[in-house]
């Protein structure tokens, strides 16, 4: 890893090796021009201690243009350098001691349509250069464990660019001749090349600020384009609440004068959490009533929150190289759904946490994408931001919480920030802090970062009533999958509690068997048993409270017991997972069924158990909703597990929901309306959680009566945009073609005809219409006159939609569905690899299909790989999903 790795090739964890030259700062000057940007960056630099002392001096670049290049100020004579666009390689160097070498480069920003680098969305200069992107700009040693202070200077007309920032404090600015003017940014703290930032542009600000918990004052601003910068209240006073629980969980401070964040039109990822400059996609950052739902509300509060935190997680302490990437990414998802559960309910953050995961990860985990937590090999490194190393690896942190309690993790975290602050650090320096701290041994449980696979955990219980003994006996097995990355026992962490008669907890007299500390039980080998003894009546087994650990839970628990716990556990999250277990079980036998052509039947007892819980006023509003909210068509597929005919998951599903709503009729007249919030739009959680049961409600009563006139009124009234796209929802989604939900969309269309945030989610809706249709129906939109598959956003609301949430349509038995998805990926591909890559993976479940669907994937796929000319972003999705 000491010389660049051509793109393409296979890069190996255990071939990591520090570079040979050490960069001890950079300088930069960047002139942006129309049409042009011209960089010089000086770098400060020695050789390692040890290198030979002909060791050439190898940097990347990626598209590149040199300029000039210097040895301390002097021209470099051309024996001495070979300049490519992807590297730079320069030789006779001084064997000891430091010099300089300044390096002059030239590139176009408005021609960067991958969004990599430095590029101009809406006219607006900036820069995304996580992972590879730094070198888009300037030839360097870019990976993460090459840390040096930066100073910018940055340049560029008044008029075009009255903003312009960089990372870490101001410095100074001023004018300089003809119109143009400059400003200088120092970062004091060493950080990696994948931090920097620099945004240049006429943008609106919305300015606050913030005192740290010892008294330094920061400066926060949010820059927006023009006329937008009212929307990004609520991310301001979400950067305050962020600011102030990382110092009060965890014990962290801001660090510089200045906390800068930044809303772009033209974004591939969600946000980029760059030194003092965070770059966000608009998305995450623009809010009001009117255009905003309660899920971009709580989208915006996530990501302002994560990439806050990553301050610490992630700049203060930055990974050794990228196969740690959860290291930071892993640790900081998990530090903000800590955030979330704190502001909003533990509980719902719970399940929605695992509710994506099990959306998400299990699938990648469980078809060709697989890999570990901690990945030992890649091609290209931009398809490993993935939902296993940012969820699994959120989850691992969350089982080290469950293994060490509170204090014990505090305790590691705390190590870990005093040992490793500045450096760049691996999986071993943050496990090692844990034990160190604590005395806990966690060697086994470190296999969660290399084996892949989500291993099934069954559960038996045996009461042996005259004793009062109760028996559980656990069995972990995790079958080789396509990473093949081994298959030991690991050491799952299984929260647990014995429900009794009225509710509570109950005591047993003596615990033997496996390890169990308080309400964990310590599974480490592959089968294990636990005798409680002096129990007076026989429980009802509560088994991985909270999902203590991301298995596949197999208990094949009584239903009475299934159903009392979800009236009685004190454990909420447990009361939702048995119910969404047992709704799991009725619709894969529905599936089962509709494709045998028999009735899908419902057991009664379930549907009244779904029934009282949600009309128990004692429980929040968000929680009530999230019981009635069914697993989603692509779930029910994954439950399925082979063979899958989304047409019969569809037809079980929608059975269903009628049923639900034929039964709770009454129940969800009332909550439909009555559960409202009143009063003035507020995005609070609580109220938000009252939106969510009264529109789900809606939903499910519309589905029963198939009347749509609440409907429409809700659509029609709505005085905030959760409501309008909930009633809009039920009327493209449950009558579809109708003249009603034909009029509605395009009153919606004119209504927010000049506002691209709300337009995406007119394209999602109608990408996601369970209809064969709607195949034809994407294929014309993608010639609406305001699509636009150079806007990341964009591409997504239509075609990322469609492939994620419309199994029905994008598997279409006639194969049109993938074969549109994949024609688009090719032309995505050519302006955009990233984005196009990440689309791509939405076929990683294909395998999983029933034959006549299996066989059009595997067309599609084909065709696509066979194209030539792909990026490597693309082929390596595409090869794996295939092979
Ligand atoms: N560091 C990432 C952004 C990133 C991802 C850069 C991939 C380059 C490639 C950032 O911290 C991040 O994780 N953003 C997430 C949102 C977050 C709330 C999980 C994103 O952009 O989706
Ligand atoms: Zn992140």
């Amino acid at each position: 890893m000491s010389s660049p790795a051509p793109r393409g090739e296979t890069v190996r964890l255990e071939d990591y090796r520090p570079t040979d030259f050490v960069v001890h700062g950079v300088e930069m000057t960047v002139e942006l021009f129309e049409g042009r940007a011209e960089i010089e960056t000086t770098l400060s630099l020695s050789r390692r201690n040890g290198v030979p002392a002909d060791a050439p001096l190898l940097l990347d670049g990626d598209e590149l243009e040199l300029t000039s290049l210097a040895l301390d100020g002097e021209t470099l004579s051309r024996s001495y350098y070979e300049a490519d666009p992807s590297s730079l390689r320069v030789e006779g160097l001084p064997a000891s001691g430091a010099f300089t070498l300044s390096i002059g480069t030239r590139i176009v920003p408005e021609t960067n349509t991958k969004l990599m680098g430095l590029y101009r969305s809406r006219g607006v200069w900036c820069t995304q250069c996580e992972a590879e992107g730094f070198r888009r700009i300037t030839y360097f040693l870019d990976r993460p464990d090459v840390l040096a202070p930066y100073t910018v200077r940055v340049e560029a007309d008044r008029a075009a660019a009255p903003v312009l920032l960089s990372n870490g404090n101001p410095v100074e600015g001023g004018p300089l001749d003809g119109g143009r003017h400059y400003a200088l940014w120092h970062d004091p703290h060493p950080k990696p090349s994948y931090l920097f930032a620099l945004v240049a542009g006429d943008l609106d600000v919305l300015t606050d600020s913030f005192t740290t918990a010892s008294g330094r004052p920061v400066d926060l601003a949010i820059y927006t384009e023009k006329g937008l910068a009212s929307r990004a209240a609520y991310a301001m006073d979400a950067i305050k609440r962020s600011m102030r629980w990382d110092e009060e969980r965890f014990g962290r401070e801001y660090d510089l004068d200045v906390f800068n964040v930044v809303a772009i039109s033209d974004f591939n990822m969600g946000a980029m959490e760059n030194k003092g400059l965070n770059v966000f996609n608009h998305k995450y950052v623009l809010l009001d009533s009117d255009t905003a739902t309660d899920t971009d509300y709580a989208g915006v509060e996530t990501v302002i929150a994560h990439e806050y935190f990553h301050n610490w997680t992630g700049n203060r302490i930055t990974c050794r190289d990228w196969f740690q990437l959860c290291l930071k990414e892993g640790l900081t998802v998990y530090r903000d759904q800590r955030f979330t559960a704190d502001e909003r309910s533990a509980t719902v953050e719970r399940i929605g946490s695992v509710r994506g995961l099990k959306a998400h990860q299990f699938p990648e985990d469980q078809g060709p994408l697989q890999h570990p937590v901690r990945p030992r090999e890649y091609k290209e490194i931009n398809n490993f931001y993935t939902a296993t190393v940012y969820n699994k690896g959120a989850e691992l942190c969350r089982m080290i919480h469950t293994i060490l309690g509170a204090d014990g993790f505090k305790k590691g975290m705390d190590l870990y920030f005093e040992r490793h602050d500045g450096e760049a650090a691996t999986i071993e320096d943050f496990v090692r802090s844990f034990e160190d701290a604590t005395g806990e041994d966690l060697q086994q449980f470190s296999l969660w970062y290399n084996q892949a696979g989500t291993p099934t955990l069954a559960v038996e219980e045996r009461f042996d009533e005259g004793a009062g003994r109760l028996t559980l006996s656990l069995v972990q097995s995790l079958q080789p999958g396509a990473a093949d990355t081994g298959t030991e026992p690991f050491h799952i962490p299984v929260r647990f509690g014995l429900v009794g008669p009225n509710g509570a907890d109950m005591e047993p007299a003596a615990v033997s068997g496996a390890e169990v500390r308080g309400d964990v039980i310590h599974l480490r080998k592959a089968r294990e048993s636990v005798v409680f003894e002096g129990l007076g009546a026989r429980p009802a087994v509560s088994i991985l409270r909270d999902f203590s650990a991301p298995v596949t839970l197999e208990m094949r628990q009584s239903e009475d017991d299934a159903l009392a716990l979800s009236r009685l556990d004190p454990n909420l999250f447990n009361r939702w997972r048995v119910l969404t277990d047992l709704v799991g079980r009725a619709l894969t036998a529905g599936v089962a069924a509709a494709r045998r052509g028999t009735d899908v039947t419902f057991d009664p007892k379930l549907v009244e158990a779904i029934l009282a819980s949600v009309g128990d006023e004692t429980l929040e509003p968000a929680f009530r909703a999230q019981i009635l909210q069914l697993p989603s068509e692509s779930e029910i597929g994954r439950m399925v597990g082979s063979d899958v005919d989304p047409a019969a998951v569809h037809a079980a599903r929608e059975s269903t929901r009628r049923r639900i709503g034929a039964d709770g009729a009454e129940l969800f007249a009332k909550l439909s309306e009555a559960g409202r919030p009143s009063g003035a739009f507020s995005p609070d959680a609580d109220s938000a959680g009252r939106r969510a049961l009264a529109n789900t409600a809606l939903d499910l009563l519309t589905a029963a009566t198939g009347d749509l006139t609440a409907a429409e009124r809700r659509f029609r009234d709505a005085d905030n945009m959760t409501d309008r796209l909930a009633g809009l929802s039920i009327l493209v989604n449950q009558f579809a073609g109708s003249a009603e939900a034909g009029a509605a969309l395009d009153a919606f269309f004119r209504r927010f005809e000049d506002d691209d945030l709300v337009l995406d989610k007119w394209f999602a809706l109608q990408a996601g219409v369970p209809d064969e249709g709607t195949v034809e129906r994407v294929a014309g939109l993608a010639r609406h006159p305001r699509f636009n598959l150079a806007n990341p956003n964009r591409a997504r609301s239509l075609f990322g939609s469609f492939a994620s949430a419309n199994p029905l349509a994008f598997n279409r038995a006639d194969g049109a569905g993938q074969r549109l998805v994949a024609e688009v990926l090719l032309d995505l591909d050519r302006l955009n690899p990233q984005v196009s890559a990440r689309i791509a993976t939405t076929f990683r479940s294909w395998k999983t299909l029933e034959p006549r669907r299996r066989e059009k994937a595997r067309e599609a796929l084909t065709w696509l790989a066979g194209r030539p000319g792909l990026s490597t972003d693309l082929s390596d999705i595409v090869e794996r999903t295939l092979r």
